[in-house]
């Protein structure tokens, strides 16, 4: 018997051996990106232009925090100059053909347009800027995604009370219009806003970017309802005046990370679904649910809080009938930036936040597992899967939707052109893209964060997300790949993924990308 069972031990080990062997001999089964599958990368213009007074320029609220109140800054910079891309468009668009990108997303500047934020005037020089950087990378056949909006408001936008303005909307389409105008022709990708959870809660309901407001009982809910309505007044405008002529897509990008229940009770499933509601689907229901308005649970939890706390109505507003039928189905595309995932809890992990406040009106623990590795960023691990959890999870929840990821990407501390982080985490994010390729998704593109390194925010250049390195100290903000950006370069030319391809010497990938 005993004899027995380990010769069939040993055949085992034997086929299995044979079979493993075969694996290895034989071409990988090949998974491929499609040929349509637009590649590219994104930035925005406050994170690369610089030219912050340039040939008319008008001031945005970046500018002016960074310039009265540089302590907010973690290395006290700003972007007055950053990549300084304002002049050197041209090397950004050889560093796409370098990469053999199909698309580019970047954002344009309200108060380079528009000075004052208002329709009134004009700023030409402006135009000309964003019509020769289009221009250049048409000619190249990239093709260009633009965001309207990434951050920078005009400050006189502020001044008059920014996205808590009931006349925010407004201003928004007159700007909108302008610019589907001027660069309609050639861009047929628009999105409206970028992030609209960083815009309202990080800007006006915390003080994690600018403008700082802290309004932390208000100021997100005030301002998801202002930004929704918005996003649809301008694509009402359009989908009504220039889609016949110009023929292109216009949706909104969103961000969603992933946010799954830390066990499978349904407390904790519960608490996930809330904290989706409370970070992005109190953006993304209006907009793409069937039903429209603002999540239910959570409109429930605010309303019930806000009772509670003395509030005479709840503190977040209600939309009308009209203006719920005005922002439903106003998307043709989901731009999702995707960089990680949190588990919730019900009960576990619990920190302490402003007793009125968006975090508070959740009231749910986060954790993050110790094994995902750290980027330089405190919000950003590599969480296996997140991207396919987060793109299924949007396909469940909205049928018919049509997704771009319009951001993801890694962070490095400081300089540094050997990145195998980096390009771990995007194989590993790549292979989630072919996985909800399978899975019947219809996801049309993959932007990578970022072309370049930038101005981060409140992190200023201490965090690093670039496929290409940008010397800041240099007057010339001089570009060089990183090994990424061929690992990247290669992925798009071959549309598949190879773990082991390598460039061949660090001298030879440096050397070519110039
Ligand atoms: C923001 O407001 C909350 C109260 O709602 C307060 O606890 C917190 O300290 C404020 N933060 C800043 C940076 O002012």
């Amino acid at each position: 018997m005993r004899q027995h069972s380990n010769c069939v031990g040993e055949m085992t080990i034997i086929v299995l051996s044979l079979l493993l062997a075969l694996c290895y001999a034989s071409p990988r089964q090949e998974r491929r990106f499609p040929d349509d599958f637009l590649f590219g990368a994104a930035t925005a213009s406050y994170q690369i232009e610089g030219g912050w007074n340039a040939d008319g320029k008008g001031e945005n609220i970046w500018d002016r925090m960074t310039h009265t109140n540089p302590d907010v800054i973690k290395d006290k910079s700003n972007g007055d100059k950053a990549a300084n891309s304002y002049n050197n468009y041209a090397r950004d668009v050889e560093m796409m053909r370098e990469l053999g990108l199909n698309a580019y997303r970047f954002s344009i500047s309200w108060a380079r347009i528009l000075p004052n934020g208002l329709a009134n005037q004009i700023n030409e020089p402006g135009v000309e800027f964003y019509n020769n950087y289009i221009n250049e990378m048409l000619k190249y056949n990239i093709t260009p995604m633009v965001t309207l909006y990434h951050w920078d408001l005009p400050q006189k936008i502020q001044d008059l009370g920014g996205f808590l303005s009931p006349l925010f909307p407004e201003w928004f389409e007159d700007y909108a219009r302008i610019v589907f105008q001027r660069f309609g022709d050639r861009v047929k990708h628009w999105i409206t806003f970028n992030e609209p959870c960083e815009i309202c809660f990080e800007g006006y309901g915390s003080s994690a970017k600018a403008p700082i407001l802290n309004a932390t009982d208000v100021g997100t809910y005030m301002c998801a309802k202002q930004l929704v309505i918005a996003h649809a007044r301008a694509y009402h405008a359009y989908d009504k005046d220039y889609r016949s002529d110009q023929g292109g897509v216009c949706g909104i990008t969103i961000s969603v990370n992933w946010y799954g229940p830390l066990t499978d009770s349904e407390e904790d499933k519960f608490a996930a679904e809330i904290l989706r509601q409370a970070k992005w689907g109190i953006y993304a229901e209006p907009i793409f649910s069937e039903q429209g308005g603002f999540p239910k649970e959570f409109v429930e939890r605010v309303a019930k809080n806000s009772e509670e706390q003395g509030y005479p109505r709840s503190r977040m507003p209600e939309f009308s009938p009209e203006e719920i039928e005005l922002v439903r189905g106003s998307a043709d595309f989901f731009g999702v930036n995707h960089y990680t995932a949190v588990l919730i809890s019900a009960t576990e992990h619990k920190h302490w936040f402003p007793v009125s406040s968006l975090y508070a009106d959740a009231d749910v623990g986060m954790y993050t597992l110790p094994e995902w590795a750290s980027s330089a960023s405190d919000w950003l691990t590599f969480a296996p899967n997140s991207l396919l959890n987060s793109l299924s999870h949007l396909r469940n929840k909205y049928k018919d939707a049509v997704f771009y990821i319009t951001e993801n990407g890694w962070s490095q501390a400081g300089a540094g052109l050997e990145d195998d982080d980096r390009i771990s985490y995007y194989r590993s994010a790549l292979n989630n893209v072919l996985d909800s390729l399978e899975a019947g998704i219809k996801l049309k593109g993959y932007m990578a964060w970022s072309l370049l390194d930038n101005f981060e925010w409140m992190q200023g250049y201490t965090e690093r997300f670039g496929l290409y390195e940008v010397d800041f100290e240099s007057s010339e903000k001089t570009r060089t790949p990183r090994k990424s950006a061929f690992i990247y370069k290669e992925i798009i030319r071959s549309r598949t993924i190879d773990p082991e391809y390598e460039p061949p010497t660090r001298t030879m990938w440096i050397d070519e990308g110039h």
